[in-house]
């Protein structure tokens, strides 16, 4: 039996009412989300959850131990747009999501034994502006410093993970294991060069979990279990691989049902959240207010961390919402729906491409339409709880306009709700106040004159004065410390804000 550990602090989530969701359905849910960031065929991160669940009862884990490794594999890649821009601009204005997803099928441990598809990975992804001379070159460059990047791009992804997975109460086994996701068994990973039993027990079963999954899904299970004992002993735990060959054998491990018994149904993707939500450690846990608001809050931050222009973005459209809400005399449902909105309004961001979010000049018509795409993907990922619909309208409507000029659905004054407006509103005077690759932030004088020429046909008249009032009155829209608020007290810092990009070295 692989050793863990038996007793741990167990999680201590507050009393919720009824009718509110649970963790697991919310976690489920915004794992979408996190498997956009990353490139992923959608639902890795459920489908890496089932896999590694699988993997711990079948090595032994405590109840613990289990509902430890169950968070972690939910929450695995919830630090993964901290390192976005980076990425980016490595590959010199590449697409980090290809390069993301095509890498994890690559053996990046051994730079100096290059496969042929990772060198045309580089080659379809790196500079693409650039002639095929200077792309040659920074190609040599990136496979020269490749550590160095491996070591920093790793760091700030496993860092800010493990951040947010404390911010949100999560035990510190969690995110040791959210932090050591990618140490390999030989010593040879990051961000920390640990080595074998070092190594989170926790982290060793979703660094093979993971790879069953993206290998399975590109290449079918006999060739995926061929990388397993390929790397058995290198990267990967062999007592976990033994496990995994185990359950392979035995035809446990791929099957589309929970251990538990949930049947699948015609939808893949419903049926795997289904078989997730009844492996839930804690199924009758429903959420309280104040932790589903402290969960908006950790996605609202994972979504600004994407580009450091966007930085505190979500967070301070929240502040204006409530600030024009508060002023509007809104119930303190409705703000709590709005408040919600707002946070997660930008999730659907996350599947645009850095070198589109951080690009120094104006969107081609290919870009903006990438662009545009991103209030509806917010609102299928909200949708998918099912306390969160009207959450969901609001903040799939954050870019329509009164007279039905925005997007995505071209949506007119009689079908945006009250809520709808106040966002609508907030996010332009958010955008506007805040650096854009291509120019600073307007002062709030500024914006709100900008916007006045919107007022009435696309932005709402009562809205904007409430705005212009608080902006004249002189009050913050930078975030208040209660949105920065951390549960359980004590124990989870935080987040840091993403660090500086620092000037890339290499040769341009
Ligand atoms: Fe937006
Ligand atoms: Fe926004």
């Amino acid at each position: 039996m692989l050793k863990t550990y038996c007793q741990s602090t167990p999680l201590e989530l507050p009393v919720a009412e009824s009718g509110a969701p649970s963790l697991p359905e919310i976690l489920s849910a915004l794992s979408f989300a996190l498997d956009l960031t990353e490139g992923a065929v959608p639902g890795h991160a459920l489908r890496s959850c089932l896999l590694g669940m699988r993997l711990g009862m079948e090595l032994g884990f405590s109840p613990i131990a289990l509902a430890d490794l169950y968070h972690a594999l939910l929450l695995k890649d919830v630090g993964c747009s901290s390192n976005a821009a980076r990425m980016c601009q490595i590959l010199g204005g590449g697409d980090d999501r290809v390069v993301k997803s095509g890498v994890k099928l690559e053996d990046w441990t051994r730079p100096d034994r290059p496969k042929l598809s990772t060198l045309r990975l580089l080659w379809n992804n790196v500079s693409p502006d650039e002639n095929p001379m200077r792309r040659l070159g920074r190609i040599l460059q990136i496979g020269l410093t490749q550590h160095g990047n491996n070591e920093e791009m790793i760091q700030l992804r496993c860092d800010r993970g493990a951040s947010i997975v404390r911010k949100i109460g999560m035990s510190e086994q969690t995110a040791l294991a959210v932090r050591s996701l990618d140490e390999h068994w030989d010593g040879s990973g990051y961000p920390q060069r640990l080595k074998g039993s070092a190594i989170s027990p926790l982290a060793r079963v979703m660094a093979v979990a993971q790879n069953l999954d993206v290998f399975s899904v590109e290449q079918g299970a006999v060739q995926t279990m061929l990388v397993l004992r390929q790397r058995s002993g290198r990267w990967f735990d062999p007592e976990v691989v033994k496990a995994a060959e185990s359950l392979h054998k035995r035809s446990a491990l791929w099957r589309q049902r929970s251990p538990n018994g949930v049947q699948a149904s015609t939808d893949p993707a419903k049926a795997v959240r289904a078989a997730v939500i009844a492996l839930s450690p804690q199924e009758n846990n429903r959420l309280s207010a104040s932790h589903m608001d402290l969960i908006c809050e950790a996605f609202a931050e994972v979504v600004d961390a994407k580009s450091h222009f966007t930085f505190r973005h979500s967070m301070g459209v929240t502040k204006a919402a409530r600030n024009i809400g508060r002023a509007m005399g809104l119930k303190p449902e409705r703000m709590e729906l709005l408040n919600r909105a707002a946070l997660l309004h930008d999730l659907g961001k996350l599947r645009v491409p850095n070198s589109i979010l951080d690009k120094p000049g104006k969107l081609d018509d290919a870009q903006w339409s990438v662009m545009r795409e991103h209030p509806g993907l917010t609102r299928t990922i909200l949708s998918r709880v099912k306390q969160f619909q009207e959450v969901a309208e609001v903040a799939g409507a954050h870019h329509e306009k009164l007279d039905g000029t925005g997007y995505p659905k071209g949506l007119t004054a009689g079908r945006l709700s009250l809520e709808a407006r106040i966002l609508g509103v907030a996010d332009i005077y958010g955008a506007l106040t805040e650096g854009r690759p291509y120019r600073s932030g307007f002062s709030p004088a500024e914006a709100l004159k900008i916007m006045e020429r919107d007022v009435p046909g696309k932005l709402d008249t009562d809205c904007f004065a409430a705005l212009s009032s608080i902006a004249e009155a002189g009050e913050e829209t930078a975030p208040s410390p209660e949105l920065l608020r951390v549960v359980p007290p004590g124990r989870c810092p935080t987040i840091l804000a993403p660090a500086p990009l620092k000037p890339i070295t290499l040769s341009s």
